[in-house]
């Protein structure tokens, strides 16, 4: 190596990282015993980072930048095009302070309220059936949520065209081929349906009420004064939408969890708050969700001994630093305890990104989604009863996003008196 980091031979290694998986980043971290390594992702030369140190480095705004580091084809599925995730420095405050707007305690309340309604509906129309797929389940429970939440009310019908197109823009995000095209194809269907929305708000002819999303994003204004494009309004919007019903995968994966571990099944019915926090963070930290982020390097630097060159692409791991084993112990276990003296460390727990809110990339809705992994539970745990058939619960280390194969079937739904 000329620059002092390992370097991995060979002229790419992208068939490699499709086969890893979420393993990818850490097994190498673990062959050249290094936070830090380069190879070759897609053609380009790409620098690896794993750790709570450098998670910290990524974060620091001076030295890395999102514009140019996203590949095309996740623009064009899961992020859209010249959204808050492409943005760097001032413009991108001012977006993620709108992002921000609508996840007051205020708002946050209103979402698990609306969230309980639909649970409520959802287990009346289970108790009728002989099972159920709880993921797709899931997804129209929380596209409903999201549509309420957001401002605009759709009717059934819609409501599942709706969820079908939104999962398919992030169940294709990861993959080749046909499932990449149905993702593309979803994208383009769901920002015609959100244009005429914008269309409609921006008209008066459609006035949801002014604490939503669809309110605030449709009249928000950008640094000059204007008026955001319309185009962005409906990307940014999607980027409210779209990770709603991704929270599916976590509950797929609390169910998960509990089917896995019935003792912590006893513990959650008499726990207290702390301990179902606890819980939930256990399941964001264990099973993979977001593999990693992309940047790219903003200027030449120096970090440890290692020469980082201004242009090249870097990854941040956030499969591998929630395993990372010097950050946690044993950390192949699923044990909510190990949170119950942990510190509010921005670096090293990062399933939702690290750093801050307003003046970096961190996730947005990360709050949003602990309280409505809280409210699953809680309906999981104290307000149903079920049984599990036998099914294949088994999920892959290399799909994005891994759901179990069975997409965990519920057989005899009650609701729990
Ligand atoms: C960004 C994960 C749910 C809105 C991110 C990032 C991750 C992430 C890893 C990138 C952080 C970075 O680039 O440094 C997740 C996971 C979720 C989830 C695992 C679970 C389903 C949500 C929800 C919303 C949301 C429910 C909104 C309602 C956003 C936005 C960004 C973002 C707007 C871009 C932030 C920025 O670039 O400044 N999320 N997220 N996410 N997320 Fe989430």
């Amino acid at each position: 190596t000329n620059n002092g980091i390992p370097r991995e031979e060979g002229l790419d290694h992208t068939l490699p990282l499709l086969k890893e998986g979420y393993e990818f980043i850490m097994n190498r971290k673990r062959n050249f015993n290094s936070n830090i390594f380069e190879t070759r992702i897609m053609g380009k030369k790409s620098i690896c980072m794993s750790g709570r140190d450098a998670a910290q480095v990524f974060y620091d705004t001076d030295l890395f930048q999102r514009e140019g580091a996203a590949p095309n084809r996740l623009v064009q599925t899961l992020f859209g095009e010249n959204g808050v995730q492409t943005l760097d420095g001032e413009v991108h405050r001012h977006r993620k302070e709108m992002h921000m707007s609508i996840m007051s305690e205020d708002n946050l309340k209103k979402f698990t309220e609306i969230a309980v309604q639909y649970w409520e509906k959802a287990l009346d129309q289970w108790s009728k059936k002989y099972e159920i797929v709880l993921y797709d389940e899931v997804k129209e429970l929380l596209c409903k949520v999201a549509c309420t939440w957001a401002g605009v009310l759709v009717d059934e019908e819609e409501v599942k065209w709706l969820t079908k197109e939104l999962s398919e823009t992030f169940e294709g995000a990861g993959s080749v081929g046909p499932t990449h095209w149905k993702g593309r194809n979803a994208q383009n269907q769901l920002e015609k349906w959100m244009m005429e929305l914008v269309h409609k708000i921006r008209d008066g002819r459609l006035i949801p009420p002014e604490d939503t999303a669809l309110h605030k994003y449709t009249w928000h204004k950008d640094l000059n004064g204007n008026l955001l494009d319309k185009n962005i309004v409906v990307v940014e919007l999607l980027n409210v939408y779209r990770p709603i019903i991704a929270i599916s995968v976590y509950i797929n994966f609390i169910a998960l969890a509990l089917i896995e571990h019935p003792d912590e099944v006893e513990k959650l019915k008499n726990a207290d708050e702390k301990y179902t926090y606890m819980f939930i963070d256990e399941v964001r930290r264990f099973y993979p969700f977001f593999p990693f982020i992309a940047a790219k390097v903003k200027d030449d630097f120096t970090w440890r001994d290692y020469k980082v060159q201004k242009g090249s692409l870097a990854f941040l791991d956030i499969y591998g630093t929630n395993h990372d084993e010097n950050l946690w112990l044993y950390p192949e276990e699923f044990n909510p305890n190990r949170f119950a003296d942990q510190g509010n460390d921005r670096f090293s727990f990062i399933p939702q990104g690290g750093g801050e809110y307003l003046t970096g990339h961190r996730c947005a809705g990360e709050q949003l989604t602990i309280e409505m992994m809280k409210v699953s539970l809680d309906y999981l745990v104290n307000h149903m009863v079920y049984e599990v058939p036998e099914q294949d619960l088994t999920f892959e280390m290399n799909e994005f996003p891994s759901i179990p194969r069975s997409r965990i079937i519920l057989r005899n739904v009650e609701r729990k008196l």
